[in-house]
């Protein structure tokens, strides 16, 4: 494998998108002399509350079977690491304030939620529960949840309205679970009508999700079993970004001669299939993967979006955008072909 390093680093977007969405929420909120000393006094004695941070309850890594009781002026709440089975109504009663609950690696399954025990904190915004033994969407869910991080559970359900009302919502994550395509519709995802990012990475998936909102730019489908993409599946999807459909069963007979010819995208995952052939390209795209297919030769001219005659009257404002190109694990031998760097005038990094 050969990497030309053609410039810089390149930026990855997504990474730069994503520190922009944490950003903003995480500030720490004045309390009054006697809040404070009644939030350091009533600090569960298993847990640390910093008297610089009195906002925050650290209570991870502690071998905690069950949730402590919680007080009044918690915003962020940290339970990571322990033995929790229950989501305990009673131990968080008073917590309606928190903003965020970090519940990642914990042992609780869906019976342990108890009913209201989310409901009952009308300001979260954050909830992490990965690597739990959920198998169904918890509900029901605070309205004002903006993140919903729920890798690595055993979900296999998402209950129909769960997500009725939730217009804040912006990333949902359910890489890692039992998903199957009659469980992702429309039906289960309504209410979704702000979703920015859905993962649905490492599920049963054979066929691409229904019913994803509108409004929805990066969708990621790592590790499912798609074979094929319908020929008007991006029409509803005006602004998808970020597409990975790494580790599928693509093959070129399951793709729509123009799929991918989309104006919004801008990174194209589609690592680990069984491509023989590289698919058509918008102008738009940056970021393409193409590595570990079955592509046999490579035609600059045909991957060109745009014909030779027209490179030069949009060399600058419309040209290609591609900046970086993985086609490793393929067939292809190098060099690379000289069509290709002509019509790719901004790449940066190609790995054959
Ligand atoms: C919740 O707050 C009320 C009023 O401050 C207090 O009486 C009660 O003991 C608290 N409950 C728990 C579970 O901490
Ligand atoms: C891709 O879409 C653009 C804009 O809709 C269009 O002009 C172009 O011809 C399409 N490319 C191919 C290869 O059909
Ligand atoms: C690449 O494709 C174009 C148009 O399909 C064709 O004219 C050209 O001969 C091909 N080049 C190679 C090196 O096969």
């Amino acid at each position: 494998m050969s990497l030309y390093r053609l410039g810089l680093n390149m930026e990855f977007l997504l990474a730069v998108s994503t520190a922009l969405l944490l950003a903003g929420s995480v500030s720490s909120q004045d309390m009054s002399h006697e809040d404070l000393l009644a939030q350091l006094q009533a600090c569960p004695k298993e847990c640390r509350c910093p008297p610089s941070f009195p906002s925050a309850v650290y209570c991870d890594n502690k071998g905690l079977k069950r949730i402590p009781v919680i007080p009044p002026n918690t915003l962020y709440l940290y339970l990571q690491n322990n033995l929790i089975e229950v989501l305990s109504a009673d131990a968080l009663r008073n917590a309606t304030q928190l903003k965020w609950l970090n519940l990642n690696h914990n042992k609780i399954t869906s019976e342990g939620v108890e009913e209201d025990a989310l409901k009952a904190m009308p300001n979260l915004v954050y909830l992490y529960m990965e690597d739990n033994l959920l198998t169904s969407v918890p509900s029901a869910l605070p309205q004002s949840l903006e993140q919903l991080r729920l890798s690595r559970n055993k979900i296999s359900k998402i209950p129909l309205g769960v997500f009725s009302n939730m217009e804040h919502l912006t990333l949902l994550d359910l890489q890692g679970n039992k998903l199957q395509d009659e469980d992702v519709t429309e039906a289960s995802l309504k209410g979704l009508n702000n979703l920015v990012q859905i993962n649905l990475a490492k599920n049963q998936l054979s066929n691409m999700p229904l019913g994803l909102p509108s409004t929805t730019t990066q969708i990621f489908l790592d590790g499912n079993n798609i074979d094929k993409i319908p020929a008007s599946y991006f029409k509803g999807l005006p602004k998808v970004a970020f597409l990975r459909l790494n580790h599928n069963k693509l093959v070129n007979g399951g793709l729509p001669k123009n799929i991918f010819n989309l104006s919004s995208i801008l990174d194209l995952q589609l690592s680990h299939n069984m491509l023989t052939e590289v698919p058509t390209i918008p102008a738009g795209l940056e970021h393409l993967h193409l590595d570990h297919n079955q592509i046999k030769y490579l035609n600059g001219s045909d991957i060109c979006p745009l014909p030779a005659e027209a490179l030069d009257d949009y060399f600058d404002e419309k040209g290609p955008r591609l900046r970086y190109l993985r086609l490793d694990g393929n067939e292809i031998k190098p060099p690379i072909p000289r069509d290709l760097m002509v019509c790719f005038r901004l790449l940066r990094a190609i790995v054959i």
